[in-house]
């Protein structure tokens, strides 16, 4: 990469941020597409988030992705939020156009991409989703909003999933359930699609749901969890023949849709698969 007087900055904000695979990603496509832009990661605390927000306009950062902690509380001090991403309620994904500051939620959007890139469609399809978090959040409305006819969420605290079932229910048509109960095999007899959105399975041998059912029909098994590439929930999807999409997809495709998002630019398949390949040999 040629930095030069003209190079711009992108920048990620959050709280850490040192092992973020977003700068990789970034600079890849960057170089890749010829934009004389550089991605850093800056290591903010909750206390100078708004002064950070401030430094972005006056240094003239041109973009930034946000990342926890402070997604929700970003939200204050931006000038604009795109609608899907005002139901959401958190904003990893920030445009500066002179000064005027663009907010973007790109979880959902990347998670729904991982899916259509894979030939599956979602018009008419029954969803769960176990888990009511931030991902949840995100991949419940943009899954609402593209017309899926209806969702379950399924979480052991039952008000987070009653919030987000409220939310849909009021923004969408989309048919919507909540409960707190585990899921059993007659709970997923009319479910086409099932979405693992909680941390279980992260780094361990546990699975969000008891892996002695068997589902009587096809159903797709996503999980968001990418450590490891093959979780228990994707094992168990496998054991019994069904479709799959793994974590590692809406991750990368989250951010190509926020570097759509800053350059208009789309990247290829073939890019896809080289941050696959990226992120493979960095793990090692
Ligand atoms: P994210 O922003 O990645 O979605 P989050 O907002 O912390 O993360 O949400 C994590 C989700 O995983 C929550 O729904 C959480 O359940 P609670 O709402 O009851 O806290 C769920 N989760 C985390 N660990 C879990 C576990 N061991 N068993 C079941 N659900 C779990």
């Amino acid at each position: 990469m040629n930095i030069n007087s003209s190079t711009k900055t992108i920048c990620l904000l959050g709280h850490p941020v040192k092992h973020s695979f977003s700068p990789s990603i970034h600079n890849y496509l960057m170089k890749k597409y010829n934009q004389n832009n550089i991605y850093v990661c800056f290591d903010v605390e909750e206390k100078n988030l708004e002064k950070s927000i401030e430094g972005i306009k006056s240094l003239g950062i041109v973009a930034c992705n946000v990342t926890i902690p402070h997604k929700v509380n970003v939200i204050k001090y931006l000038d604009y939020i795109e609608e899907n991403t005002k139901i959401i309620g958190a904003v990893n994904t920030i445009k500066n156009e002179a000064c005027y500051l663009k907010g973007y939620n790109t979880d959902g959007v990347g998670f729904i991409k991982s899916i259509t890139d894979k030939g599956y469609t979602l018009s008419k399809k029954r969803v769960m989703i176990i888990g009511a978090g931030g991902s949840s959040r995100s991949i419940a409305i943009e899954l609402a909003s593209k017309g899926v006819d209806y969702i379950e969420i399924r979480n052991r605290t039952l008000y987070k999933a009653k919030d987000i079932a409220i939310s849909i229910k009021d923004n969408f048509n989309t048919k919507v359930k909540y409960s707190d109960e585990a899921i059993d095999t007659k709970s997923l007899e009319n479910i086409d699609i099932i979405i693992n959105t909680t941390s279980v399975g992260m780094e361990t041998k546990e699975c969000p749901i008891d892996k002695n059912i068997k589902p009587s029909k096809d159903i797709l098994v996503c999980d968001i969890v990418y450590k490891p590439h093959e979780t228990e929930f994707i094992k168990w999807a496998k054991d019994n023949n069904l479709g799959v999409v793994y974590g590692i997809d809406m991750l990368i495709n989250q951010a190509i849709y926020a570097f759509y998002i800053w350059t208009n630019i789309k990247p290829s398949k073939e890019d896809i698969q080289y941050i696959r390949e990226l992120y493979e040999n960095q793990r090692l």
